[in-house]
């Protein structure tokens, strides 16, 4: 089994480079050109053939018509076989020139230049008179003999001889028929001249073919191998390597350019990520370290009194309640990444806003206003939109003295999406901070002078809920100069609308 393994790996590693990118390109490219060359060459092969074939016969034509001219007008046949047997005296035989002539006289002579159809009679001088009996024959000699009017191919001496026949019309009667041949090797030979060229130049050609593809291939899949090499290089330790291809902006540029990319959000994702976790230790610690130092120095007393003890124990108490609320937010946060954060629902709008307006107001001594309700349901998780807005609440509580402003506003827009925004007239948030303030453990640097207030999570959990929802959350300023943050959830329908309140401040 392992033996087998091995040499599957083997046989793997050995054929690895024929399903590289680089070798299936160039053979790609040698096959397209291959089938390429290869249409071109039957096409050029059959064009050059039928075009030496016509020429040929364009010749025999022209040939034949001399022939018919040449024999005259005296219709006897001795006579037209004297005409013919001069004609062809003229000519070398068949063989020595490229000709072949043949005069069909009527009354079955037949004179020609091919030696075995009209050899010499004895003691006769005259060259061509026909006097082959049948048994002396071949069947080359019977198939010229014979052969029909117009244009034929037969075989003679082992190669194809082209045969042009008319016939020789005088007074309106057919005296006699003119044939004219030549040999059609040089078809062949034109043809194997064609092959020949072919041959030579297209191998030449797909070998300069097969390497250029193959530089070519190699060119073009560098960044590739370049990203196979980075992406092997990169630990979670070390996010720093880019490919940082350059060049057109082809496919593989933008490949690699979406790789790089996506490296840069990986390390800002680790960065993150371990900024996290620092910052959660950090929060975690000091409430451990005001835990230590409280219960030290009561264990340093050598007489304790109550009076320390009810004070430590309520330092410790609310730093246990620090604690726990920050594990709590810190456990929401991990299920919001895990992605199980809300379970939705029918929300009735305006009884669910009034009732958690109400609670609201219970928290602080603040003028609270409630913005004209919209009639309607909200698909989304009434809990987590309820700890969304307590959290927005909440830091506006904190960021606003006694009587200070906080509005809750809660508007439709378009015909399916609906804004929750808190208003407040506290300082606000400075632009250049009102997208990182919805960052984990980010707050801005007022907050962070200020021993109270949280561990700056209210915002983050409240994105990741609002996330969650499909929605989307952002902070601006509100009319009064203070912050304003808002968010937009999908799934509401609406039904009418219900006068807003205004909640005075409780003295
Ligand atoms: N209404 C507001 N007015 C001014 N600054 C605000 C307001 N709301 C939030 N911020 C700023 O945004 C930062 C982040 O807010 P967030 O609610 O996430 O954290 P936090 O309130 O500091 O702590 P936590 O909510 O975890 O108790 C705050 O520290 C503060 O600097
Ligand atoms: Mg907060």
């Amino acid at each position: 089994m392992s033996v087998r393994g091995s040499s599957d790996r083997g046989s793997h590693r050995r054929w690895r480079w024929v399903r590289g990118l680089r070798a299936r390109l160039a053979l790609a490219i040698s096959l397209i050109l291959f089938v390429s060359l290869g249409t071109a060459f039957i096409a050029t092969y059959r064009g050059t053939g039928t075009q030496v074939r016509n020429q040929i016969d364009q010749d025999l034509k022209t040939d034949a018509r001399a022939v018919d001219d040449r024999l005259g007008y005296d219709t006897r046949p001795r006579a037209l076989v004297t005409a013919a047997e001069i004609y062809i005296q003229d000519r070398r035989s068949y063989g020595a020139t490229a000709r072949l002539y043949l005069i069909r006289v009527r009354g079955g002579t037949i004179v020609s230049n091919l030696p075995e159809l009209s050899p010499e009679e004895e003691g006769d001088q005259r060259v061509g008179r026909d006097v082959l009996g049948p048994r002396r024959e071949s069947g080359e000699a019977r198939a010229l003999r014979t052969a029909d009017l117009g244009l034929s191919t037969v075989r003679v001496n082992d190669e194809p001889l082209r045969l042009y026949f008319v016939s020789v019309i005088r007074g309106g009667r057919k005296v006699a028929e003119v044939g004219v041949g030549e040999s059609a090797a040089s078809v062949g030979r034109a043809q194997s001249g064609v092959a020949r060229t072919f041959l030579v130049a297209g191998s030449l050609t797909l070998l300069v073919a097969i390497g250029l593809g193959f530089a070519f291939a190699t060119r073009l899949s560098k960044p590739l191998r370049r990203m196979a090499t980075t992406a092997a290089e990169v630990t979670a330790g070390d996010l720093s390597q880019r490919i940082g291809s350059r060049g057109p902006r082809d496919e593989v540029r933008v490949l690699s350019d979406a790789f790089d990319s996506m490296l840069d959000r990986l390390e800002d994702a680790f960065a993150r990520q371990r900024g996290f976790v620092a910052d959660a230790s950090h929060e975690l610690r000091t409430p451990l370290t005001v835990i230590r130092g409280q219960l030290e120095v009561l264990a340093r007393q050598r007489d304790v009194r109550q009076e320390d003890v009810r004070h430590v124990d309520e330092v410790v108490r609310t730093e246990v309640l620090r604690m726990e609320r920050l594990v709590e937010d810190l456990l929401l946060l991990a299920r919001a990444d895990e992605g199980e954060l809300v379970r939705p629902g029918t929300v009735d709008l305006a009884p669910f806003v009034e009732e958690l307006f109400d609670s609201l107001t219970l928290t602080a001594d603040r003028r609270f206003e409630l913005g004209e309700l919209p009639q309607g349901r909200l698909i989304a998780d009434e809990d987590r939109i309820a700890q969304v807005v307590r959290n927005l609440a909440r830091n506006a509580v904190e960021h606003t003295g006694p009587q200070g402003l906080v509005r809750l506003t809660v508007t439709p827009l378009g015909r399916s999406r609906i804004e929750f925004a808190l208003e407040d007239d506290g300082p606000g948030i400075p632009p250049e901070q009102r997208d990182r303030v919805f960052d984990r453990f980010h707050r801005t640097d007022t907050a962070r002078a200020r021993r109270t207030g949280g561990a700056g999570l209210g915002l983050a959990i409240a994105r990741a809920i609002v996330e969650a929802h499909g929605g989307r959350i952002y902070a601006s300023s509100s009319p009064e100069g203070g912050a304003r943050v808002a968010f937009v959830l999908p799934g509401f329908r609406a039904a009418g609308r219900r006068a807003g309140r205004e909640q005075p401040a409780r003295s």
